[in-house]
């Protein structure tokens, strides 16, 4: 494992690269906050790789010094699941850093590039529908918690969340 990241704008190509990312973050982290029922249904929608994200110029990874990618994350203007746009939004969107390169700053510094394009775009207001276990993340880069909320991502039970915003 190299000791350094750098982010770079996600493409296509990166599509198994970050699949694989999902796969080894979500079930473990989202252990800690859902029951075995939720991740069942959640865990096969949620940890592909999502292809508008990968085609945006929005969307980016840390790669490890070999390419590999150890974390994940974007923005778009449009509410995850649907076309709706909000002048001066955006959403934030499916980030992950790989379980062995946590705490290193990678989703600080995925999330200081959204930040930082978004504004270049106009955008002035982040919201996002964050996984329960992830809220002390949000929390931590400056984002209040707004109010549960249940998403509806496949046949299976509701997945409760939390929405959370900050004005960048
Ligand atoms: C949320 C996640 C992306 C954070 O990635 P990370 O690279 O470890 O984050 P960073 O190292 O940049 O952490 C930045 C700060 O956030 C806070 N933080 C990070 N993870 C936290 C956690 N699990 N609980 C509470 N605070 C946390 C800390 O204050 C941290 O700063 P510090 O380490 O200097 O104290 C990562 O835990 C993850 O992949 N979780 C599983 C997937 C997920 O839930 N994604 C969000 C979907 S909405």
């Amino acid at each position: 494992m190299s000791a350094t990241f750098t982010v770079r704008r996600a493409t296509p190509q990166d599509e198994a690269g970050v699949s694989e990312l999902l796969l080894a973050s979500y079930p473990g982290s989202m252990r800690t906050a859902y029951d075995q029922a939720t991740l069942e249904a959640a865990l096969p929608l949620i940890t592909r790789a999502n292809p508008a994200l990968l085609s945006s110029g929005t969307y980016y990874i840390a790669v490890d010094d070999d390419d590999l990618a150890v974390g994940c994350g974007g923005w778009s203007r449009e509410l995850p699941g649907g076309c709706e746009v909000t002048p001066e939004l955006a959403h934030i969107r499916h980030f992950a850093t790989h379980p062995e390169w946590l705490r290193r700053g990678i989703g600080r510094e995925l999330y200081r590039r959204c930040e930082e394009d978004a504004r270049s775009f106009g955008v002035r207001r982040f919201e996002c529908q964050a996984s329960l276990n992830a809220e002390g993340f949000y929390v931590a880069l400056g984002f209040r918690a707004v109010r549960r909320i249940e998403l509806r991502i496949g046949p299976g039970p509701m997945l409760p969340c939390i929405l959370v915003e900050r004005a960048i």
